[in-house]
């Protein structure tokens, strides 16, 4: 199975950014684990950091026909990006969408997401484990 993991704006900052919120863990740091429960999954991941909309729009793209299911933490993009929800809900392979914090337990703002009713499901506020818990999703669903 092969998975594209996208990681939206900030993510690159992981570590350093909102620990008390977002953790320690560097992003390296997380993809090194999400790949490593990836190979145990029998798994292939492409992963990808973007600070831009139209460049995580561009992957979705470029890996429709190559992802069999798609990994995003769509960063602050869930929250208003309907380029973002129509590009997921224009190809085939099925998206999990994935948040280190809890949104539900956060600023109003951040308990919406516009991206959730086209994605196969939503998992948030278990931190890094949250990216280990969409590929178990995806796996049991394959
Ligand atoms: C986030 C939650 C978003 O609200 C925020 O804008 C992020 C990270 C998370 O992983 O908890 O950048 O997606």
């Amino acid at each position: 199975m092969k998975i594209l993991l996208l990681h939206g704006p900030n993510l690159n900052l992981l570590g350093e950014r909102e620990p008390d919120i977002y953790g320690k863990m560097t992003l390296a740091e997380i993809n090194r684990l999400v790949k490593a429960e990836a190979l145990k999954l029998k798994m292939k991941i492409k992963a990808f950091q973007s600070n831009h909309e139209g460049e995580l729009i561009d992957l979705i793209h470029a890996h429709r026909k190559w992802a069999d299911a798609i990994v995003i933490n769509p960063g602050a993009y869930t929250h208003y990006s309907y380029a973002l929800r129509d590009a997921l809900a224009s190809v085939e392979p099925p998206a999990v969408e994935v948040h280190l914090s809890d949104i539900r337990k956060r600023e109003k703002f951040r308990r919406h997401s516009v991206i959730a009713d086209v994605c196969a499901k939503q998992i948030s506020g278990l931190g890094w484990k949250s990216y280990i818990e969409a590929l178990r999703f995806l796996a049991k669903r394959r």
